[in-house]
Protein backbone atom coordinates (compact mmCIF):
# COMPACT_ATOMS: atom_id res chain seq x y z
CA UNK A 1 0.00 0.00 0.00
CA UNK A 2 1.46 3.80 -0.71
CA UNK A 3 -0.73 5.98 1.73
CA UNK A 4 -2.64 5.99 4.49
CA UNK A 5 -4.49 8.84 6.07
CA UNK A 6 -4.97 8.84 9.75
CA UNK A 7 -7.46 11.67 10.69
CA UNK A 8 -7.37 12.51 14.56
CA UNK A 9 -3.50 11.62 14.88
CA UNK A 10 -2.86 14.39 17.95
CA UNK A 11 -5.85 12.47 20.06
CA UNK A 12 -5.56 9.75 22.58
CA UNK A 13 -6.17 6.75 20.13
CA UNK A 14 -4.43 8.23 17.79
CA UNK A 15 -1.42 9.14 19.38
CA UNK A 16 -1.23 5.14 19.70
CA UNK A 17 -2.02 4.35 16.00
CA UNK A 18 0.80 6.31 14.38
CA UNK A 19 3.45 4.50 14.84
CA UNK A 20 1.86 1.10 13.86
CA UNK A 21 0.38 2.44 10.82
CA UNK A 22 3.80 3.32 9.00
CA UNK A 23 4.32 -0.37 9.09
CA UNK A 24 1.51 -0.67 6.95
CA UNK A 25 1.98 1.63 4.08
CA UNK A 26 4.71 3.56 2.31
CA UNK A 27 3.61 6.35 3.74
CA UNK A 28 1.55 7.46 6.68
CA UNK A 29 -0.06 11.45 6.35
CA UNK A 30 -1.09 12.20 9.91
CA UNK A 31 -3.59 14.65 10.11
CA UNK A 32 -5.46 16.70 12.84
CA UNK A 33 -5.91 20.65 13.91
CA UNK A 34 -3.19 21.50 15.50
CA UNK A 35 -0.16 23.10 13.23
CA UNK A 36 2.54 20.58 14.83
CA UNK A 37 2.33 17.20 15.64
CA UNK A 38 5.64 17.18 17.07
CA UNK A 39 8.36 14.23 16.03
CA UNK A 40 7.57 12.45 13.14
CA UNK A 41 8.03 8.55 13.31
CA UNK A 42 10.30 7.28 9.81
CA UNK A 43 7.41 7.19 7.00
CA UNK A 44 5.25 9.49 8.62
CA UNK A 45 4.54 13.24 7.40
CA UNK A 46 1.69 15.27 8.94
CA UNK A 47 -0.86 17.73 7.06
CA UNK A 48 -3.09 20.06 9.00
CA UNK A 49 -6.99 19.59 8.17
CA UNK A 50 -10.47 20.64 9.24
CA UNK A 51 -12.91 17.91 8.86
CA UNK A 52 -15.16 20.70 8.45
CA UNK A 53 -13.73 22.27 5.64
CA UNK A 54 -13.88 19.89 2.63
CA UNK A 55 -11.50 21.43 0.40
CA UNK A 56 -8.59 20.76 3.14
CA UNK A 57 -9.72 16.54 3.45
CA UNK A 58 -10.01 16.40 -0.28
CA UNK A 59 -6.14 17.50 -0.87
CA UNK A 60 -5.69 15.33 2.73
CA UNK A 61 -7.05 12.09 0.90
CA UNK A 62 -5.29 12.83 -2.64
CA UNK A 63 -3.57 9.37 -3.69
CA UNK A 64 -4.34 7.67 -0.24
CA UNK A 65 -5.50 3.85 -0.26
CA UNK A 66 -7.05 3.92 2.68
CA UNK A 67 -7.86 6.27 5.25
CA UNK A 68 -8.33 5.60 9.07
CA UNK A 69 -10.78 8.44 10.49
CA UNK A 70 -10.72 9.02 14.35
CA UNK A 71 -11.27 12.52 14.13
CA UNK A 72 -14.31 13.43 16.07
CA UNK A 73 -15.50 15.97 18.62
CA UNK A 74 -15.27 12.88 21.23
CA UNK A 75 -18.00 13.33 24.02
CA UNK A 76 -22.05 14.55 23.99
CA UNK A 77 -22.30 17.96 23.49
CA UNK A 78 -25.22 19.92 21.84
CA UNK A 79 -26.06 19.43 18.60
CA UNK A 80 -24.08 22.43 16.84
CA UNK A 81 -20.91 20.54 18.33
CA UNK A 82 -21.14 17.64 16.81
CA UNK A 83 -22.32 18.57 13.62
CA UNK A 84 -19.40 20.07 12.11
CA UNK A 85 -16.55 17.54 12.97
CA UNK A 86 -18.65 14.32 13.49
CA UNK A 87 -21.79 15.05 10.65
CA UNK A 88 -20.33 16.81 8.02
CA UNK A 89 -16.92 15.58 8.53
CA UNK A 90 -18.06 12.46 8.18
CA UNK A 91 -19.46 13.27 4.85
CA UNK A 92 -16.36 15.33 3.94
CA UNK A 93 -14.15 11.82 4.70
CA UNK A 94 -16.72 9.84 2.10
CA UNK A 95 -17.50 12.04 -0.57
CA UNK A 96 -13.79 12.95 -0.39
CA UNK A 97 -12.47 9.62 -0.55
CA UNK A 98 -15.02 8.61 -3.48
CA UNK A 99 -13.74 11.70 -5.57
CA UNK A 100 -9.75 10.95 -4.97
CA UNK A 101 -10.68 6.56 -5.66
CA UNK A 102 -9.68 5.63 -2.24
CA UNK A 103 -10.39 2.17 -1.71
CA UNK A 104 -11.47 2.00 2.24
CA UNK A 105 -12.35 4.17 5.15
CA UNK A 106 -11.89 2.53 8.73
CA UNK A 107 -13.97 4.24 10.54
CA UNK A 108 -13.37 5.31 14.68
CA UNK A 109 -17.74 4.14 15.45
CA UNK A 110 -18.63 3.81 18.98
CA UNK A 111 -20.96 1.48 21.29
CA UNK A 112 -22.69 5.08 21.61
CA UNK A 113 -24.46 4.44 18.23
CA UNK A 114 -26.17 1.37 20.23
CA UNK A 115 -26.05 2.43 23.46
CA UNK A 116 -29.47 2.55 24.62
CA UNK A 117 -29.48 -1.47 24.05
CA UNK A 118 -29.33 -3.03 27.27
CA UNK A 119 -25.98 -5.04 27.89
CA UNK A 120 -28.31 -8.20 29.21
CA UNK A 121 -29.30 -8.29 25.11
CA UNK A 122 -25.54 -9.20 24.16
CA UNK A 123 -26.29 -7.72 20.90
CA UNK A 124 -24.27 -8.59 17.65
CA UNK A 125 -22.80 -6.27 14.53
CA UNK A 126 -26.36 -6.45 13.40
CA UNK A 127 -28.38 -4.64 15.77
CA UNK A 128 -30.36 -1.91 14.99
CA UNK A 129 -29.06 1.73 15.54
CA UNK A 130 -30.22 2.89 19.23
CA UNK A 131 -28.57 5.74 19.94
CA UNK A 132 -27.86 7.03 23.53
CA UNK A 133 -26.80 10.94 22.50
CA UNK A 134 -26.59 12.95 19.71
CA UNK A 135 -22.81 11.79 19.81
CA UNK A 136 -24.18 8.76 18.96
CA UNK A 137 -26.46 9.82 16.65
CA UNK A 138 -23.89 11.30 14.86
CA UNK A 139 -21.99 7.92 14.21
CA UNK A 140 -25.52 6.56 13.83
CA UNK A 141 -25.09 8.99 10.56
CA UNK A 142 -21.54 7.93 9.41
CA UNK A 143 -22.17 4.20 9.90
CA UNK A 144 -25.64 4.61 7.39
CA UNK A 145 -23.01 6.99 4.86
CA UNK A 146 -20.29 4.26 4.80
CA UNK A 147 -23.33 1.51 4.04
CA UNK A 148 -24.38 3.73 0.98
CA UNK A 149 -21.31 4.55 -0.16
CA UNK A 150 -20.58 0.89 -0.48
CA UNK A 151 -23.60 0.54 -1.91
CA UNK A 152 -23.77 3.01 -4.42
CA UNK A 153 -20.06 3.67 -4.95
CA UNK A 154 -18.00 0.37 -4.08
CA UNK A 155 -15.96 2.70 -1.31
CA UNK A 156 -15.48 -0.31 1.00
CA UNK A 157 -15.62 0.31 5.13
CA UNK A 158 -14.85 -1.12 8.45
CA UNK A 159 -16.63 0.59 11.29
CA UNK A 160 -15.38 -0.24 14.61
CA UNK A 161 -17.89 -0.10 17.32
CA UNK A 162 -15.31 0.73 20.29
CA UNK A 163 -16.65 0.69 23.94
CA UNK A 164 -14.16 2.21 25.51
CA UNK A 165 -10.54 2.42 24.76
CA UNK A 166 -8.98 3.46 28.15
CA UNK A 167 -7.59 2.43 31.24
CA UNK A 168 -9.73 0.43 33.57
CA UNK A 169 -11.30 2.80 35.94
CA UNK A 170 -14.56 1.39 36.92
CA UNK A 171 -16.78 -1.50 36.97
CA UNK A 172 -18.03 -0.87 33.38
CA UNK A 173 -14.92 -1.06 31.92
CA UNK A 174 -14.83 -4.80 33.20
CA UNK A 175 -16.73 -5.72 30.16
CA UNK A 176 -16.15 -2.53 28.16
CA UNK A 177 -12.06 -1.93 27.90
CA UNK A 178 -10.29 -1.81 24.38
CA UNK A 179 -6.85 -2.20 25.48
CA UNK A 180 -4.46 0.43 23.10
CA UNK A 181 -2.60 -3.46 21.77
CA UNK A 182 -5.85 -4.73 21.09
CA UNK A 183 -6.87 -1.39 19.28
CA UNK A 184 -3.66 -1.62 17.31
CA UNK A 185 -4.52 -5.55 16.14
CA UNK A 186 -8.31 -4.32 15.49
CA UNK A 187 -7.29 -1.43 13.23
CA UNK A 188 -4.22 -3.64 11.50
CA UNK A 189 -7.26 -6.33 10.79
CA UNK A 190 -9.36 -3.60 9.21
CA UNK A 191 -6.72 -2.41 7.06
CA UNK A 192 -5.02 -5.90 6.10
CA UNK A 193 -8.47 -8.20 5.52
CA UNK A 194 -8.58 -8.28 1.55
CA UNK A 195 -12.21 -7.77 0.98
CA UNK A 196 -14.23 -6.46 3.60
CA UNK A 197 -17.50 -4.61 1.48
CA UNK A 198 -19.13 -2.63 4.56
CA UNK A 199 -18.94 -4.19 8.03
CA UNK A 200 -19.05 -3.40 11.65
CA UNK A 201 -17.24 -5.19 14.21
CA UNK A 202 -17.21 -4.10 17.99
CA UNK A 203 -13.77 -2.91 19.42
CA UNK A 204 -13.31 -5.02 22.57
CA UNK A 205 -10.91 -6.73 24.34
CA UNK A 206 -11.33 -10.49 25.14
CA UNK A 207 -13.04 -9.85 28.49
CA UNK A 208 -14.34 -12.05 30.41
CA UNK A 209 -17.62 -9.95 31.29
CA UNK A 210 -17.81 -8.54 27.76
CA UNK A 211 -21.55 -7.15 26.33
CA UNK A 212 -21.47 -7.70 22.81
CA UNK A 213 -20.97 -10.60 20.48
CA UNK A 214 -18.85 -9.80 17.22
CA UNK A 215 -19.24 -13.83 15.90
CA UNK A 216 -20.31 -11.61 12.70
CA UNK A 217 -17.46 -9.75 12.00
CA UNK A 218 -15.03 -13.36 12.54
CA UNK A 219 -14.26 -12.86 8.92
CA UNK A 220 -11.94 -9.98 9.90
CA UNK A 221 -9.48 -12.34 11.87
CA UNK A 222 -9.67 -10.02 15.04
CA UNK A 223 -8.52 -11.97 17.53
CA UNK A 224 -8.00 -9.65 21.18
CA UNK A 225 -5.64 -11.24 23.83
CA UNK A 226 -6.20 -8.54 26.73
CA UNK A 227 -8.28 -8.92 29.38
CA UNK A 228 -9.91 -6.57 32.06
CA UNK A 229 -10.53 -9.49 34.62
CA UNK A 230 -7.16 -8.88 35.86
CA UNK A 231 -8.43 -5.46 37.11
CA UNK A 232 -12.09 -6.81 38.14
CA UNK A 233 -10.85 -7.63 42.19
CA UNK A 234 -9.68 -3.87 42.85
CA UNK A 235 -12.46 -2.20 40.56
CA UNK A 236 -14.66 -4.25 42.37
CA UNK A 237 -13.44 -3.62 45.93
CA UNK A 238 -13.69 0.27 45.31
CA UNK A 239 -16.90 0.36 43.53
CA UNK A 240 -20.42 0.31 45.06
CA UNK A 241 -22.83 -2.66 43.47
CA UNK A 242 -24.49 -1.68 40.88
CA UNK A 243 -28.16 -0.37 40.47
CA UNK A 244 -29.20 -2.25 37.15
CA UNK A 245 -32.57 0.24 37.23
CA UNK A 246 -29.80 3.18 36.54
CA UNK A 247 -29.37 3.50 32.91
CA UNK A 248 -25.65 4.05 33.39
CA UNK A 249 -25.32 0.62 34.54
CA UNK A 250 -27.76 -0.99 32.55
CA UNK A 251 -27.47 0.26 28.98
CA UNK A 252 -25.03 -0.26 26.42
CA UNK A 253 -23.93 3.16 26.55
CA UNK A 254 -23.19 3.92 30.22
CA UNK A 255 -22.92 6.97 31.69
CA UNK A 256 -23.78 8.35 27.81
CA UNK A 257 -27.04 6.59 28.06
CA UNK A 258 -27.79 8.55 31.74
CA UNK A 259 -26.77 11.79 31.24
CA UNK A 260 -29.35 14.72 29.45
CA UNK A 261 -28.95 14.60 25.52
CA UNK A 262 -26.39 17.66 25.11
CA UNK A 263 -24.25 17.26 28.05
CA UNK A 264 -21.27 15.44 28.60
CA UNK A 265 -21.29 11.66 29.46
CA UNK A 266 -17.62 11.57 29.71
CA UNK A 267 -17.43 13.89 32.43
CA UNK A 268 -18.99 11.19 34.59
CA UNK A 269 -15.68 8.27 33.10
CA UNK A 270 -12.82 9.14 34.98
CA UNK A 271 -10.89 9.16 31.83
CA UNK A 272 -7.06 9.33 32.16
CA UNK A 273 -5.11 10.83 29.43
CA UNK A 274 -2.28 9.08 28.94
CA UNK A 275 -1.90 10.11 25.40
CA UNK A 276 1.07 8.70 23.57
CA UNK A 277 4.17 11.14 23.38
CA UNK A 278 5.84 10.75 20.37
N1 LIG B 1 -11.74 6.77 23.41
C1 LIG B 1 -12.73 5.89 23.31
O1 LIG B 1 -12.93 5.05 24.19
C2 LIG B 1 -13.64 5.92 22.12
C3 LIG B 1 -14.79 5.11 22.13
C4 LIG B 1 -15.61 5.10 21.01
C5 LIG B 1 -15.27 5.85 19.90
N2 LIG B 1 -14.18 6.64 19.92
C6 LIG B 1 -13.87 7.45 18.75
O2 LIG B 1 -12.50 7.30 18.43
C7 LIG B 1 -11.99 8.51 17.88
C8 LIG B 1 -10.78 8.98 18.66
O3 LIG B 1 -11.14 9.12 20.02
P1 LIG B 1 -10.13 9.75 21.09
O4 LIG B 1 -10.53 9.20 22.41
O5 LIG B 1 -8.73 9.59 20.62
O6 LIG B 1 -10.58 11.27 21.03
P2 LIG B 1 -9.69 12.59 21.08
O7 LIG B 1 -10.64 13.70 21.38
O8 LIG B 1 -8.50 12.39 21.95
O9 LIG B 1 -9.19 12.72 19.57
C9 LIG B 1 -10.01 13.22 18.54
C10 LIG B 1 -9.14 14.11 17.68
O10 LIG B 1 -9.98 14.66 16.63
C11 LIG B 1 -9.54 15.97 16.39
N3 LIG B 1 -10.60 16.82 15.78
C12 LIG B 1 -11.71 17.31 16.39
N4 LIG B 1 -12.37 18.15 15.55
C13 LIG B 1 -11.65 18.18 14.41
C14 LIG B 1 -11.78 18.87 13.19
N5 LIG B 1 -12.81 19.72 12.97
N6 LIG B 1 -10.87 18.69 12.23
C15 LIG B 1 -9.80 17.86 12.42
N7 LIG B 1 -9.61 17.17 13.57
C16 LIG B 1 -10.50 17.33 14.55
C17 LIG B 1 -9.18 16.52 17.77
O11 LIG B 1 -8.28 17.63 17.64
C18 LIG B 1 -8.54 15.31 18.43
O12 LIG B 1 -7.13 15.30 18.34
C19 LIG B 1 -13.17 9.50 17.89
O13 LIG B 1 -13.82 9.45 16.64
C20 LIG B 1 -14.07 8.94 18.96
O14 LIG B 1 -15.42 9.32 18.75
C21 LIG B 1 -13.35 6.70 21.01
Amino acid sequence: MKKIVLTGAAGRLGSYLREPLTKLADALVSSDLIDDIGTLYPGESYQRADLTKYNEIRSLLEGADMVVHFGAYGDEAPFDTILGPNIIGAYNVWEAAYQNGVRRVVYASSIHAVGMHSKMEFIGTDAPHRPDAFYGLAKCFAEDLASLYWDKRQIEAVCLRILSCAQVTSARALGSWLSYDDLIHLVERAISTPTTGFSVVYGVSNNDRVPVDNAKASFLGYRPKDNAEQFAAKILAEEPAQDLSDPAHLKQGGPFAAVPIGESGLANMNIIDDTKRS
